[in-house]
Protein backbone atom coordinates (compact mmCIF):
# COMPACT_ATOMS: atom_id res chain seq x y z
CA UNK A 1 0.00 0.00 0.00
CA UNK A 2 1.66 3.24 -0.89
CA UNK A 3 1.68 5.71 2.07
CA UNK A 4 0.59 8.94 -0.16
CA UNK A 5 -1.14 8.83 -3.34
CA UNK A 6 -3.69 10.27 -5.39
CA UNK A 7 -7.32 8.76 -5.59
CA UNK A 8 -7.86 6.78 -8.96
CA UNK A 9 -9.97 9.96 -10.32
CA UNK A 10 -7.48 12.41 -9.03
CA UNK A 11 -9.68 14.06 -6.90
CA UNK A 12 -8.21 13.72 -3.80
CA UNK A 13 -5.06 12.14 -1.91
CA UNK A 14 -5.32 8.96 0.08
CA UNK A 15 -2.86 8.38 3.28
CA UNK A 16 -2.31 5.99 5.94
CA UNK A 17 -2.99 7.61 8.77
CA UNK A 18 -0.11 7.45 10.82
CA UNK A 19 -2.37 8.59 14.54
CA UNK A 20 -3.93 5.11 14.23
CA UNK A 21 -0.95 3.16 14.03
CA UNK A 22 0.08 0.28 14.77
CA UNK A 23 -3.22 -0.84 16.07
CA UNK A 24 -4.96 -0.13 12.67
CA UNK A 25 -3.80 0.28 9.11
CA UNK A 26 -6.35 2.50 7.78
CA UNK A 27 -6.20 5.06 4.83
CA UNK A 28 -8.30 8.26 4.75
CA UNK A 29 -8.46 10.37 1.56
CA UNK A 30 -8.14 14.20 1.69
CA UNK A 31 -10.28 16.69 -0.51
CA UNK A 32 -9.91 19.99 0.78
CA UNK A 33 -7.28 22.74 1.82
CA UNK A 34 -8.52 22.82 5.59
CA UNK A 35 -8.68 18.32 5.35
CA UNK A 36 -5.27 18.87 4.35
CA UNK A 37 -3.57 21.05 6.19
CA UNK A 38 -5.04 19.37 9.48
CA UNK A 39 -3.15 16.33 8.00
CA UNK A 40 0.08 17.15 8.34
CA UNK A 41 -0.90 19.67 11.19
CA UNK A 42 -1.57 16.21 13.33
CA UNK A 43 1.11 13.93 12.05
CA UNK A 44 -1.80 12.00 9.48
CA UNK A 45 0.91 12.37 7.14
CA UNK A 46 4.48 12.81 8.41
CA UNK A 47 8.17 12.70 8.09
CA UNK A 48 9.53 15.30 6.14
CA UNK A 49 9.53 13.60 2.37
CA UNK A 50 6.15 12.36 2.78
CA UNK A 51 4.90 15.68 4.11
CA UNK A 52 6.28 16.84 0.17
CA UNK A 53 4.80 14.45 -1.96
CA UNK A 54 1.47 14.95 -0.17
CA UNK A 55 1.95 18.57 -0.64
CA UNK A 56 2.60 18.47 -3.86
CA UNK A 57 -0.49 15.90 -4.11
CA UNK A 58 -2.88 18.47 -2.47
CA UNK A 59 -1.67 21.06 -4.81
CA UNK A 60 -2.67 19.45 -7.68
CA UNK A 61 -6.14 18.19 -6.20
CA UNK A 62 -6.37 21.74 -5.42
CA UNK A 63 -5.76 23.07 -8.92
CA UNK A 64 -7.84 20.78 -10.45
CA UNK A 65 -10.84 22.54 -8.55
CA UNK A 66 -10.08 25.81 -9.32
CA UNK A 67 -12.81 27.12 -11.77
CA UNK A 68 -10.91 29.65 -14.08
CA UNK A 69 -9.43 30.01 -17.46
CA UNK A 70 -7.59 32.80 -16.67
CA UNK A 71 -4.38 31.65 -15.78
CA UNK A 72 -3.30 34.67 -13.71
CA UNK A 73 -6.33 34.11 -11.30
CA UNK A 74 -5.06 30.62 -11.51
CA UNK A 75 -1.59 31.31 -10.20
CA UNK A 76 -2.88 33.79 -7.82
CA UNK A 77 -5.31 31.13 -6.51
CA UNK A 78 -2.80 28.31 -6.36
CA UNK A 79 -0.28 30.90 -4.48
CA UNK A 80 -2.91 31.12 -1.64
CA UNK A 81 -3.61 27.71 -1.42
CA UNK A 82 0.25 27.23 -1.23
CA UNK A 83 0.97 29.66 1.47
CA UNK A 84 -1.82 28.18 3.69
CA UNK A 85 -0.76 24.61 3.39
CA UNK A 86 3.12 25.90 4.43
CA UNK A 87 1.39 27.26 7.51
CA UNK A 88 0.84 23.78 8.54
CA UNK A 89 4.28 22.79 9.92
CA UNK A 90 7.71 25.05 10.11
CA UNK A 91 10.69 22.61 10.63
CA UNK A 92 11.01 20.25 7.45
CA UNK A 93 11.82 22.08 4.49
CA UNK A 94 10.36 19.51 2.44
CA UNK A 95 7.23 21.27 2.77
CA UNK A 96 7.91 24.58 1.36
CA UNK A 97 10.37 23.12 -1.28
CA UNK A 98 8.03 21.47 -3.01
CA UNK A 99 5.08 23.80 -3.25
CA UNK A 100 7.66 26.66 -4.14
CA UNK A 101 8.43 23.66 -6.98
CA UNK A 102 4.90 23.26 -8.10
CA UNK A 103 4.07 26.94 -7.96
CA UNK A 104 7.30 27.78 -10.04
CA UNK A 105 5.73 25.80 -12.50
CA UNK A 106 2.81 27.37 -13.03
CA UNK A 107 4.71 30.49 -13.38
CA UNK A 108 7.11 29.58 -16.12
CA UNK A 109 3.75 28.09 -17.76
CA UNK A 110 1.82 31.15 -18.50
CA UNK A 111 2.03 31.37 -21.73
CA UNK A 112 -0.16 27.68 -21.61
CA UNK A 113 -3.92 27.11 -20.69
CA UNK A 114 -5.02 26.67 -17.52
CA UNK A 115 -6.09 22.92 -18.76
CA UNK A 116 -2.39 22.34 -19.67
CA UNK A 117 -1.48 23.86 -16.85
CA UNK A 118 -2.81 21.47 -14.45
CA UNK A 119 -1.87 18.26 -16.22
CA UNK A 120 1.72 19.65 -16.08
CA UNK A 121 1.03 19.90 -12.18
CA UNK A 122 -0.37 16.64 -12.00
CA UNK A 123 2.46 15.17 -13.83
CA UNK A 124 5.16 17.19 -11.52
CA UNK A 125 3.47 15.58 -8.55
CA UNK A 126 3.98 12.12 -9.59
CA UNK A 127 7.75 13.24 -10.63
CA UNK A 128 8.14 14.15 -7.38
CA UNK A 129 6.65 11.30 -5.56
CA UNK A 130 8.91 9.31 -8.21
CA UNK A 131 12.06 10.96 -7.78
CA UNK A 132 11.60 10.05 -3.93
CA UNK A 133 11.65 6.72 -4.55
CA UNK A 134 14.83 6.84 -6.70
CA UNK A 135 16.58 9.39 -3.93
CA UNK A 136 15.64 6.92 -1.06
CA UNK A 137 16.98 3.71 -2.57
CA UNK A 138 20.12 5.41 -3.69
CA UNK A 139 20.37 6.91 -0.01
CA UNK A 140 20.22 2.67 1.22
CA UNK A 141 22.68 2.08 -1.30
CA UNK A 142 25.07 4.74 -0.08
CA UNK A 143 23.74 4.22 3.74
CA UNK A 144 24.62 0.20 3.69
CA UNK A 145 27.79 0.86 2.41
CA UNK A 146 28.99 2.27 5.78
CA UNK A 147 27.75 -1.12 7.83
CA UNK A 148 28.75 -4.51 7.72
CA UNK A 149 26.72 -7.94 9.02
CA UNK A 150 26.32 -8.48 12.21
CA UNK A 151 25.50 -4.78 12.95
CA UNK A 152 24.01 -2.86 15.03
CA UNK A 153 22.33 0.24 14.61
CA UNK A 154 20.45 3.03 16.92
CA UNK A 155 17.74 5.04 15.28
CA UNK A 156 15.85 7.70 16.88
CA UNK A 157 11.73 8.45 15.37
CA UNK A 158 10.91 7.13 12.28
CA UNK A 159 12.53 7.67 8.72
CA UNK A 160 11.44 4.47 7.03
CA UNK A 161 8.80 3.80 4.04
CA UNK A 162 5.88 5.78 6.15
CA UNK A 163 7.82 8.77 6.53
CA UNK A 164 9.24 8.96 2.67
CA UNK A 165 7.80 6.93 -0.40
CA UNK A 166 9.91 3.38 0.16
CA UNK A 167 12.45 2.22 2.03
CA UNK A 168 12.92 5.51 3.68
CA UNK A 169 16.01 7.44 4.62
CA UNK A 170 17.31 5.91 7.86
CA UNK A 171 15.74 3.35 7.91
CA UNK A 172 16.42 2.52 4.03
CA UNK A 173 19.64 1.16 4.46
CA UNK A 174 18.70 -1.50 7.15
CA UNK A 175 15.76 -2.43 4.83
CA UNK A 176 17.74 -3.07 1.92
CA UNK A 177 20.41 -4.99 3.93
CA UNK A 178 17.76 -7.21 5.26
CA UNK A 179 16.27 -8.10 2.00
CA UNK A 180 19.25 -9.06 1.20
CA UNK A 181 19.78 -11.35 3.43
CA UNK A 182 21.88 -9.50 5.92
CA UNK A 183 21.60 -9.81 9.74
CA UNK A 184 21.17 -6.67 11.10
CA UNK A 185 20.20 -5.34 14.76
CA UNK A 186 18.53 -2.40 15.33
CA UNK A 187 18.00 -0.54 18.52
CA UNK A 188 14.63 1.82 18.07
CA UNK A 189 14.36 5.05 20.72
CA UNK A 190 10.51 4.90 21.57
CA UNK A 191 10.62 8.85 20.63
CA UNK A 192 8.42 10.96 23.45
CA UNK A 193 6.56 12.48 23.61
CA UNK A 194 4.98 11.21 20.16
CA UNK A 195 6.44 7.29 20.08
CA UNK A 196 7.26 7.88 16.44
CA UNK A 197 9.84 5.06 16.96
CA UNK A 198 7.29 2.88 19.08
CA UNK A 199 4.88 3.23 16.83
CA UNK A 200 5.91 3.78 13.44
CA UNK A 201 9.81 2.79 13.66
CA UNK A 202 9.33 -0.50 15.41
CA UNK A 203 6.17 -1.50 13.16
CA UNK A 204 8.00 -1.25 9.96
CA UNK A 205 10.80 -2.93 10.66
CA UNK A 206 9.24 -5.95 12.83
CA UNK A 207 6.71 -5.97 9.86
CA UNK A 208 10.00 -6.49 7.43
CA UNK A 209 11.52 -9.54 9.20
CA UNK A 210 14.41 -7.11 11.04
CA UNK A 211 15.60 -7.48 14.42
CA UNK A 212 14.51 -4.66 16.13
CA UNK A 213 14.80 -3.74 20.23
CA UNK A 214 12.64 -1.12 21.26
CA UNK A 215 14.26 1.49 23.78
CA UNK A 216 13.00 3.77 25.92
CA UNK A 217 14.88 7.45 25.22
CA UNK A 218 17.18 7.42 28.05
CA UNK A 219 18.21 4.13 27.13
CA UNK A 220 20.17 4.82 24.40
CA UNK A 221 23.34 5.85 26.88
CA UNK A 222 23.16 2.21 28.20
CA UNK A 223 23.21 0.15 24.80
CA UNK A 224 25.78 2.58 24.11
CA UNK A 225 27.95 1.85 26.90
CA UNK A 226 27.40 -1.61 26.87
CA UNK A 227 29.51 -1.88 23.14
CA UNK A 228 25.60 -3.20 21.14
CA UNK A 229 25.90 0.16 18.93
CA UNK A 230 28.00 -0.14 15.46
CA UNK A 231 26.82 3.12 14.13
CA UNK A 232 23.71 5.61 14.87
CA UNK A 233 21.61 6.47 11.75
CA UNK A 234 18.90 9.45 11.93
CA UNK A 235 16.56 11.32 8.98
CA UNK A 236 16.48 14.77 8.60
CA UNK A 237 14.00 17.94 8.44
CA UNK A 238 16.17 20.61 7.22
CA UNK A 239 20.14 20.35 7.10
CA UNK A 240 21.57 24.06 6.86
CA UNK A 241 24.75 24.93 4.98
CA UNK A 242 27.14 24.45 7.55
CA UNK A 243 25.85 20.80 8.71
CA UNK A 244 23.81 21.72 11.32
CA UNK A 245 20.64 19.66 11.06
CA UNK A 246 17.32 19.64 12.59
CA UNK A 247 15.48 16.36 13.22
CA UNK A 248 13.19 15.38 15.55
CA UNK A 249 13.91 16.30 19.67
CA UNK A 250 16.21 14.23 21.00
CA UNK A 251 18.53 13.24 18.01
CA UNK A 252 21.10 16.08 19.40
CA UNK A 253 21.22 14.16 22.82
CA UNK A 254 21.79 10.62 20.79
CA UNK A 255 24.44 12.80 18.99
CA UNK A 256 26.02 13.68 22.39
CA UNK A 257 25.97 10.66 23.41
CA UNK A 258 27.59 8.72 20.54
CA UNK A 259 30.22 11.36 20.44
CA UNK A 260 31.02 10.61 23.99
CA UNK A 261 31.20 6.72 23.32
CA UNK A 262 32.97 7.08 19.84
CA UNK A 263 29.87 5.56 17.93
CA UNK A 264 29.56 7.16 14.21
CA UNK A 265 26.08 9.38 13.75
CA UNK A 266 25.18 9.61 10.14
CA UNK A 267 22.37 11.79 9.05
CA UNK A 268 20.60 10.44 6.04
CA UNK A 269 18.13 12.20 3.75
CA UNK A 270 17.75 13.88 0.16
CA UNK A 271 19.07 17.04 -1.04
CA UNK A 272 16.15 18.32 -0.97
CA UNK A 273 16.37 18.36 2.85
CA UNK A 274 19.28 20.44 2.35
CA UNK A 275 18.39 24.49 2.90
CA UNK A 276 21.45 26.70 2.00
CA UNK A 277 19.19 29.56 2.90
CA UNK A 278 19.87 28.80 6.16
CA UNK A 279 23.29 29.19 6.98
CA UNK A 280 23.51 27.76 10.29
CA UNK A 281 21.15 25.81 12.66
CA UNK A 282 20.47 28.98 14.58
CA UNK A 283 18.48 30.15 11.43
CA UNK A 284 15.95 26.92 11.34
CA UNK A 285 12.77 27.58 12.98
CA UNK A 286 11.49 24.69 15.12
CA UNK A 287 8.10 24.28 15.75
CA UNK A 288 6.64 24.12 19.64
CA UNK A 289 3.98 21.82 19.76
CA UNK A 290 0.67 21.49 22.46
CA UNK A 291 1.66 20.86 25.96
CA UNK A 292 -0.76 17.60 26.39
CA UNK A 293 1.48 15.65 23.90
CA UNK A 294 3.71 15.62 26.81
CA UNK A 295 1.29 15.37 29.66
CA UNK A 296 -1.80 13.30 28.49
CA UNK A 297 -2.02 12.49 24.78
CA UNK A 298 -0.70 8.50 25.20
CA UNK A 299 -2.02 7.99 28.20
CA UNK A 300 -5.49 6.43 30.32
CA UNK A 301 -4.82 9.02 32.66
CA UNK A 302 -3.38 12.58 33.16
CA UNK A 303 0.72 11.85 34.25
CA UNK A 304 1.31 15.54 35.42
CA UNK A 305 -0.93 18.39 37.28
CA UNK A 306 -3.33 19.91 34.47
CA UNK A 307 -2.68 23.72 34.84
CA UNK A 308 1.46 22.65 35.20
CA UNK A 309 3.99 24.51 32.10
CA UNK A 310 5.67 22.14 29.20
CA UNK A 311 8.22 22.65 26.72
CA UNK A 312 7.42 21.02 23.78
CA UNK A 313 9.50 21.50 20.71
CA UNK A 314 9.19 18.75 18.24
CA UNK A 315 12.54 19.21 17.06
CA UNK A 316 16.25 20.05 17.90
CA UNK A 317 19.19 20.94 16.07
CA UNK A 318 22.32 18.74 16.26
CA UNK A 319 25.41 20.49 15.80
CA UNK A 320 27.51 19.55 12.75
CA UNK A 321 30.63 18.65 14.76
CA UNK A 322 28.40 16.20 16.04
CA UNK A 323 27.91 14.35 12.45
CA UNK A 324 30.36 11.86 11.13
CA UNK A 325 28.79 12.11 7.64
CA UNK A 326 25.33 13.30 5.50
CA UNK A 327 24.24 10.88 3.63
CA UNK A 328 22.08 12.16 0.83
CA UNK A 329 21.18 10.34 -2.70
CA UNK A 330 24.68 11.93 -4.33
CA UNK A 331 26.95 10.39 -1.66
CA UNK A 332 27.89 10.78 1.56
CA UNK A 333 29.17 14.38 2.71
CA UNK A 334 31.74 15.30 5.36
CA UNK A 335 33.31 17.88 7.16
CA UNK A 336 33.57 20.83 6.34
CA UNK A 337 30.08 20.73 5.56
CA UNK A 338 29.50 24.11 4.16
CA UNK A 339 31.98 23.59 1.11
CA UNK A 340 30.86 19.69 0.96
CA UNK A 341 27.57 20.30 1.30
CA UNK A 342 27.02 23.25 -1.73
CA UNK A 343 29.15 20.94 -3.95
CA UNK A 344 26.06 19.09 -4.03
CA UNK A 345 24.12 21.99 -5.62
CA UNK A 346 27.04 22.82 -8.22
O1 LIG B 1 7.39 15.17 13.58
P1 LIG B 1 7.72 14.15 12.55
O2 LIG B 1 7.27 12.78 12.91
O3 LIG B 1 7.26 14.57 11.16
O4 LIG B 1 9.31 14.14 12.52
C1 LIG B 1 9.95 13.29 11.61
C2 LIG B 1 11.41 13.29 11.72
O5 LIG B 1 12.00 14.00 12.51
C3 LIG B 1 12.14 12.42 10.73
O6 LIG B 1 13.32 11.92 11.29
C4 LIG B 1 12.49 13.24 9.50
O7 LIG B 1 11.37 13.91 9.01
C5 LIG B 1 13.05 12.39 8.42
S1 LIG B 1 11.89 11.32 7.67
C6 LIG B 1 12.68 10.51 6.42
Amino acid sequence: MDNVALTQKRDGVVIIDQTLLPTEERTITLATKEEMHEAIYHLRVRGAPAIGIFAAFSLYVLADQTVTDDIDVFLSILKKHADYLNTSRPTAVNLSWALSRMISLVETSKHRSVEEVKQLLYKESVEIRNEDIAMCKAISEHGLSLIKDGDSILTHCNAGPLATSKYGTALGPLLLGAERGMSLKVFADETRPLLQGARLTSYELYKAGVDVTLICDNMAAVVMKNGWINACFVGCDRIAANGDTANKIGTSTVAILAKYYGIPLYVLGPTSTIDLNCKTGDDIEIELRDQQEIKSKFFEKPTAPEGVKCYNPAFDVTDHALITGIVTEKGISRYPYTESLAALFE
